[in-house]
């Protein structure tokens, strides 16, 4: 069979007057109405309770509770992996069309009949406003398991080009032996869904340990997994204490993969703890991660300003600069910025409304919590401690909801903390150079920081596009021309940072299925 053709799902634009906002604002009202919503394990298919109560707060109005969920006991983590193996062989053996059918039915079950209640708990939970969810949680999920099975379609069709005559050449692709753990990030619903789904889809069985932040949206994503027929075992559902989680699980001698979407610190540390268990596994655990991103916008001479500010406000502030691609570093020319690009940037970004991820009216929410909030406003303080000017927003509130102002800093060092610090929230920093030190900024630019993540170049000079796309060409695994550095879309551009962001097995594109099978030769004689 051939499945069918595979597009990016159509996104709704809530416009006023809707039916689309009329429908998602009934789906805010219904959850807000009936929160906080009790959270259990999911293990082989069944709740469990464990009596340990944890609470997912509203970022947007930390007095409420959207979630409570129970902490997984080491007991209830140990069934989770025995029951998944258990499952493996099964899962492994069911035919490619069924699982492929899964897939497609739960980004069915997504894009309709549950579009609102995942985009829902998405803005309640993480903070996000109607549009960033509808990238999200209802497109960006849908396109990921949509995607999935077209990409290991050809996966699958991959076989060696040669056969000699007599002999047939072929290569199966296994999952890997054992059970692969998946541990998930608050920023993105659909990032949860496929880093679940990824291994999952090509045979392989899941612990899925979510973000304490988005408990309540990975656990619909898991029961529509569930109605769409994934067998009960495949995925297991254990929200918890995360470093107790994790350890138990890379622990156990049957880990076999890391999927992991988080920070660069907790990743390296992972990696470590696998690195010293390497001999109680049978194998050699496949570790994936994208971690973190000090990601950049170079604008030449020749840029066009207003656009440029538009997609720097865009990359920077939509979210909150919640995104691991948002955008954090501007190099701007002398000419640019005293002809216009300042102005726009600070009229603009004075215009931003911040509110409640409740209301149609603002254009970006809070920051997801109190630790976030605390790091992102010391660093401003810090920044201007250090000299470096705020020039818009730089205040903040957070006797309701985690809110700071969208915050665009200049800084006259280009290794200034704010220039070399992952900072996961609203704060844009610039560094003005000379135009005649163009040519020095892609080394500037790479000797910077060691994240490699997302970037952009802005130009009308083809020459600088070239030049910069070349010199930059280490420094950015998704790189963007004329265009922000944020935003990527499966299917079209594959989404990964190497160096310290990353392994750069490329999310939305084939490489990360490869990750997750082990291939077996077969070579037969006639
Ligand atoms: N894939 C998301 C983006 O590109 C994070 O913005």
């Amino acid at each position: 069979f051939k499945v069918p053709v595979i597009d990016n799902e159509p996104m709704k634009n809530y416009g006023p007057g809707s039916a689309e906002r009329q429908a998602l604002q009934a789906a805010v009202d219904k959850m807000l109405k009936s929160a906080p919503f009790e959270v259990p394990c999911i293990v082989n298919g069944k709740e469990i309770k464990t009596g340990d109560i944890q609470s997912q707060p509203m970022p947007h109005d930390h007095s409420k509770n959207l979630a409570t969920y129970h902490a997984a006991t080491p007991e209830v983590v140990a069934s989770a992996i025995e029951g998944a193996l258990a499952a493996r062989q099964t899962w492994e053996e069911l035919p490619w069309a069924d699982k492929a059918a899964i897939f497609l039915k739960t980004a069915d079950l997504i894009a309709g009949k549950y579009r609102y209640e995942i985009m829902a708990a998405t803005m309640l939970g993480q903070g996000k406003n109607a549009w960033q969810a509808e990238i999200d949680a209802a497109a960006e999920l849908c396109d990921f398991l949509r995607f999935s099975v077209k990409y290991v379609e050809d996966l699958y069709q991959q076989q060696p080009p040669r056969n000699s005559t007599g002999v047939w050449n072929r290569v199966e692709f296994r999952p890997l032996e054992g059970f692969v753990l998946a541990v998930t990030p608050f920023n993105f619903t659909a990032i949860g869904g496929n880093l679940v789904g990824a291994p999952a889809i090509v045979g392989n069985v899941v612990v899925w340990k979510p973000s304490p932040m988005a408990t309540y949206a990975n656990y619909i994503t898991h029961k529509i997994f569930l109605e769409a027929g994934m067998p009960p075992s495949v995925i297991q559902f254990v929200p918890g204490n995360p470093p107790e989680v994790v350890k138990q699980c890379i622990d156990h001698k049957d880990f076999s993969g890391l999927h992991f979407t988080g920070s660069t610190h907790v990743f390296r540390q992972l990696w470590k703890n696998i690195a010293g268990n390497l001999d109680v596994y049978r194998g050699y655990p496949r570790i994936v991660g994208e971690t973190g991103g000090k990601n950049f916008h170079l604008y030449h001479p020749t840029a066009d300003v207003k656009s440029g500010v538009v997609q720097a406000i865009r990359a920077a502030f939509e979210y909150s600069g919640q995104k691991c691609s948002a955008l954090s570093r501007c190099y701007v020319p002398a000419s640019l910025w005293k002809n216009g690009f300042k102005d726009t940037l600070i009229e603009e970004t004075e215009k931003i409304t911040i509110g409640p991820c409740t209301s149609w009216d603002h254009f970006t929410g809070p920051v997801i919590n109190k630790p976030a909030f605390d790091k992102i406003t010391g660093i401003i303080t810090k920044a201007k401690e250090q000299g470096d000017e705020v020039i818009a927003g730089g205040s903040w509130d957070e006797s309701t909801g985690y809110f700071i102002k969208p915050t665009v800093i200049v800084t006259k060092d280009p290794k200034a903390l704010t220039m070399t610090t992952e900072i996961f929230g609203p704060v844009l920093t610039v560094y003005v150079y000379e135009d005649s030190e163009f040519e020095a900024m892609p080394k500037l630019i790479d000797s910077t920081t060691d994240y490699a993540l997302t970037g952009s170049i802005f130009a009308q000079d083809r020459y600088a596009l070239q030049y910069v796309a070349h010199h930059l060409r280490n420094s950015a695994g998704n790189f963007y021309i004329n265009d922000k550095c944020t935003g990527a879309v499966v299917g079209q551009q594959p989404f990964g940072g190497a160096r310290a962001s990353g392994t750069n097995d490329k999310s939305g594109s084939m490489s990360i299925f490869n990750r997750f099978v082990s291939m077996r030769s077969i070579k037969e004689n006639f």
